[in-house]
């Protein structure tokens, strides 16, 4: 099977191409569709046998849950035991968006989407495009994003056909997506809301409507919390490592490190903001900008197209800087210490 790539308007998609999308859905097909975060691979989130095939096409370990994508904020009631007025308000404020809500799953969600978990992950895209999709199949879409397990996540339609395309029945192409990283994974199920994943949706806008949000990041101690923060989860071909701190001795540590690692033969690629190109322009590394290190919004959407071109440059190692915890910075930093499997020097 070779999945046909269809160009979509991301703003008013085709209503025929969407019922199209959405009959194949029904039939218990595979859909890669754009969302405003990444693009995802959907199916019938209701029917087990098609949630089975987005198991196998990506690879992904049944321990690992999805999020079922909705269409009307209401439809949330149908999925989750019990909504606390606080999911209701956040439902409110933030959706369509990048925020993906943890809750008590009712029986009725097929114990494949959540991995057997008694919780279920949901959430409203921003996309025109999913949100015509999700609405045409009339059923809660499963999705996860649309690459192969262990692989960055795609942010154009060629990204999914690289890593998919043999594998799915129809790509809907409506051009990069917006924000580029995923949803952020928000778990009302504990006593203190907690973010599992920091994505899309920065920190401080959750805390704006709930104050004090715990952030249970894969570097912290005790039990995965959420099989997606295995460490090792968005990583290059070639290894990677993360230098945090003050961007003047960010910039004097990747120049020590393109030295040592260039000595002992290593081809380097250097992933780095608008203002170290001044300080790195001489040394002897593939460099890649991802963008002005005050701009997070422009350094989150080029981030795993960023990853994905170094990838394709034949390197042996690849030097990245980190943005911060601010805002977008915190999901940036979370994905590049993914990405770095733990290689991470505080400068
Ligand atoms: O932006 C996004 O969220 C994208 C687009 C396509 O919507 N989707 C996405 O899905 O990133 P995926 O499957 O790649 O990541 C889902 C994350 C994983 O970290 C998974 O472990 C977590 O959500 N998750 C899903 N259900 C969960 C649950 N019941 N409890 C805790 N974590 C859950
Ligand atoms: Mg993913």
């Amino acid at each position: 099977m070779r999945a046909s790539i269809r160009p979509v308007d991301p703003q008013n998609p085709d209503p025929h191409l969407i019922a199209h999308a959405a009959a194949i859905i029904r039939a218990g097909g595979l859909v890669a569709f754009p969302t405003e975060t990444v693009y995802g691979l959907g199916a019938d989130g209701l029917n087990p046998a098609a949630v089975a095939r987005i198991f196998e096409a990506k690879e992904r370990p049944p321990t690992d849950p999805l999020i079922l994508h909705i269409a009307e904020p209401e439809t949330l009631l149908q999925l989750v035991r019990e909504a606390p007025p606080v999911a209701l308000e956040l439902a409110h404020r933030f959706w369509p968006g990048p925020l993906t809500l943890v809750l008590p799953k009712q029986p009725g969600v097929p114990d494949i989407v959540t991995a057997g978990l008694a919780t279920v992950a949901v959430r409203m895209p921003a996309h025109p495009v999913a949100l015509a999709l999700i609405r045409a199949a009339r059923t809660p879409i499963a999705a996860p994003s649309a690459n192969r397990f262990g692989r960055t996540s795609p942010t154009t339609a060629r990204h999914v056909q690289d890593d998919l395309g043999d594998r799915i029945d129809l790509i809907l192409d409506a051009g990069p997506t917006p924000i580029g990283v995923e949803s952020t994974v928000l778990d009302l199920t504990r006593p203190v809301p907690t973010i599992l994943r920091p994505g899309g949706l920065p920190r401080e806008a959750l805390e704006g409507l709930l104050g004090p949000v715990a952030v249970q990041t894969h570097l912290a101690e005790g039990p995965m919390p959420s099989p997606g923060l295995l460490p090792k989860h968005y990583a290059p071909r070639a290894p990677m490592i993360l230098v945090i701190g003050p961007p003047p001795r960010m910039r004097a540590t990747l120049r020590e490190l393109v030295a040592r690692y260039t000595a002992q033969g290593h081809r380097i690629g250097l992933l780095i903001a608008e203002e170290d190109r001044a300080e790195t322009a001489d040394l002897p590394a593939e460099t890649l900008v991802l963008g002005p290190e005050g701009d997070l919004e422009t350094v989150a959407r080029r981030l795993y197209e960023g990853l994905r071109e170094l990838d394709g440059r034949d390197l042996s190692l690849i030097i990245a800087r980190d943005f911060g915890d601010q805002g977008l910075g915190l999901a940036v930093r979370d994905r590049l210490t993914r990405a770095a499997g733990g290689s991470i020097i505080q400068v």
